[in-house]
């Protein structure tokens, strides 16, 4: 089992991509499949689910969000169950556009990173603070607050399968171009490391922990050097090829040093 030092890059195309999209993702894997030191996953559109784990394998895609109940009157709605039908190994949970844009409060992910565990599914949980919450000089203690409110408990064995990993994600630095100090970034993760090995003790070991927010193939390396930074969550830049392939790049340049 791939444990924190074995760098892991995921791409989230949000609510991007048509089915004549999918090449972009065969170009991204064939460049991934050059790079043996890295994971590298996309979490796609619902819609692209199946294509994608058909050409692709399990192992590399993943959902956005899922519903906490197994089935039922839910219209519109996708399940935990659903997405593993599809062959999805992972999906993310809690973005902060769904906890922002939908509603949903650390119980609702909680209850959905629990659908998503039970199922059988890898979750990223994703945390992060609004500006004004960094402004104020709270932000680690929300963030630590979110981790343990949306976290629901989790397996020995899932945590060694590498179930659980979570995305620092400040909220002001998706899709704006902005990225923290990378002292800021460093103390978060940090904080974060410390608040798993307190939680989960040695096993924190298995749970990366990725930074998210406006990551780039000119910031990569920089990010990704930093201490407990364990991978990135990519949006925009994890589109195509062009862009996502010199932040693969970096992030196989580093793990080969390590
Ligand atoms: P971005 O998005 O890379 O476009 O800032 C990151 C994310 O929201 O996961």
């Amino acid at each position: 089992m791939p444990t924190r030092s074995r760098p892991f890059i995921v791409g989230n195309w949000k609510m991007h991509g048509l089915i004549g999209d999918v090449g972009h993702a065969n170009a991204i894997f064939a460049h991934a499949s050059t790079l043996p030191d890295i994971d590298v996953a996309l979490c796609v559109p619902a819609t692209l689910l199946m294509q994608c784990t058909g050409r692709f394998g399990p192992e590399r895609i993943g959902a956005q969000d899922c519903h906490m109940a197994q089935s039922g009157a839910f219209t519109g709605s996708i399940s935990a169950a659903m997405l593993c039908d599809c062959g999805a190994s992972l999906t993310i949970i809690g973005h902060s556009e769904r906890r922002e844009g939908c509603g949903e409060t650390n119980a609702i992910v909680k209850e959905k990173a629990q659908a998503a565990l039970d199922a059988g599914l890898g979750i990223i949980l994703c945390v992060g603070e609004s500006h004004e919450t960094r402004l104020s000089g709270a932000a680690i203690a929300f963030v630590l607050e979110q981790i343990a409110q949306s976290l629901p408990a989790i397996s020995t064995r899932a945590l060694e399968n590498n179930h659980l990993t979570i995305a620092y994600e400040p909220i002001w630095a998706i899709g704006t171009g902005l990225v923290p100090q990378s002292a800021d970034i460093a103390a978060m993760h940090a904080a974060i490391h410390g608040a798993l090995c307190n939680r989960f003790g040695a096993d924190a070991d298995h749970i990366r922990l990725l930074y998210g927010g406006s990551v780039n193939g000119g910031n990569a390396a920089d990010i990704l050097s930093i201490a407990h930074v364990d991978g990135a969550l990519v949006g925009g830049a994890s589109l195509t090829h062009a862009k996502f392939a010199p932040i693969l790049d970096a992030a196989a340049t580093l793990a080969k040093k390590a």
